[in-house]
């Protein structure tokens, strides 16, 4: 039996859409492929709070990294780095040559719109990207005070990489007026890895009009083109596409609202539990997520044993992000570890998890 994941992705899948990935194959250029396409709409659609095309592309979503910056910045963009992610986010920027402003805030830190503004008022922008969830610390920044800096500055175009929250965290894309949103299928969608998906604004597709260089597999005119007709340019996973329409009908049966809170709930029993054995949140207080919860390891537990001891029980969970614990370490400062409350697990499943660890930390 496969371990349990409670990794902030890939996530746990549930057999359910484990079989649609075993169907027999369509071909892609056929009535029923356009059927199937076209079904995704409406349901993506209310998962991310908006009436723009949402795109798919088959690849994680990095693609939509490099994608927002290609087909919508021509110079230069600004980025808001609070974490690993969205560090990488800039660093895609300035691999695809483009002039990066960095606003740098401690690992463990939400974006503020205060940053943000003082940052877009000195300097001309073509964009401002962010991370909504920085999975690496567990911060979830709040978006409609950033929501209301954009609105005055309308010619610089929003990113939102919502990787770990879209469909686990409330984000009304349309509300704030989000123009490039993404999320990947492996994270609270708890799908398999594979495909990402991307909200794309008019003003998107209208600045890309004017974006030379916009490269070929992330050129989001072509994949809009095709979209229109419920197709692809070139070959999707098409399993995914079984798996992504299952799982919106799933998303329906619970209730989209109920999704969100079962996430809540699942972050608030986990913070508790976090007080209660002594441990203390690494995230800022305030703006911890929902999706993921990144504890300080103040009892400075050895935690390759935690994971060795629990991943015989079953049990699979996350040390912290990589390079943040080593500069922690280096600063001589307790390191992380994080517990994925994401996608389609249940509080009974989290409990089972609490359980099963606190016998290492008392
Ligand atoms: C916030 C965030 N952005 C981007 C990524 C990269 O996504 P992917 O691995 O799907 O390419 C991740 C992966 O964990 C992430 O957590």
């Amino acid at each position: 039996m496969a371990n349990k994941l409670f990794i902030p992705g890939p996530t746990e899948v549930r057999k359910e859409i484990l079989d649609e990935l075993a169907r027999p194959q369509i071909g892609h250029r056929t009535e029923g492929f356009k059927k199937l396409f076209g079904s995704l709409k409406p349901g993506l659609r209310e998962v991310f709070y908006t009436q723009n095309d949402i795109l798919i592309s088959t690849s994680s979503g990095s693609g939509f990294w490099e994608s927002s910056i290609r087909c919508c910045v021509n110079k230069k963009i600004l980025v808001a780095v609070n974490g690993a992610f969205s560090k990488k986010y800039a660093d895609v920027a300035e691999a695809c040559g483009r002039e990066v402003v960095r606003i740098k805030y401690e690992d463990g830190q939400a974006v503020k719109p205060e940053e943000v503004e003082e940052a877009l008022s000195k300097d001309g922008f073509e964009a401002f990207a962010m991370a909504h969830n920085e999975t690496s610390t567990g911060v979830c920044s709040r978006m409609e005070p950033i929501a209301n800096v954009m609105k005055k500055y309308p010619n610089v175009l929003w990113f939102v990489d919502a990787v770990s929250s879209l469909g686990g965290i409330k984000l009304e894309v349309d509300k704030l007026g989000i123009d490039f949103c993404f999320t990947s299928s492996q994270k609270a969608f708890a799908l398999p890895p594979g495909i990402a998906m991307a909200s794309i604004s008019p003003r998107s597709y209208e600045k890309a009009m004017n974006v030379p260089g916009k490269g070929y597999y992330f050129n989001i005119l072509d994949l809009k083109k095709e979209y229109d007709s419920d197709q692809t340019p070139y070959t999707p996973s098409i399993p995914h596409l079984y798996a992504l329409q299952k799982q919106l009908e799933r998303i329906k049966v619970e209730g989209i609202e109920n999704r969100f809170r079962r996430h809540q709930e699942m972050a608030e029993y986990t913070r508790a539990w976090v007080k209660k054995v002594g441990l203390v949140m690494f995230s800022e207080e305030g703006y911890h997520s929902n999706t993921v919860s990144c504890i300080s390891n103040i009892k400075a537990i050895d935690f390759k044993a935690v994971k060795k001891e629990l991943s015989a029980k079953g049990f699979s969970i996350d040390s912290g992000y990589g390079k943040m614990n080593e500069k922690l370490e280096a600063s001589g400062k307790p390191n992380t570890f994080r517990i994925a409350h994401m996608g389609d697990l249940t509080l009974e499943e989290i409990k089972e998890l609490t359980s099963e660890l606190e016998r290492f930390i008392s």
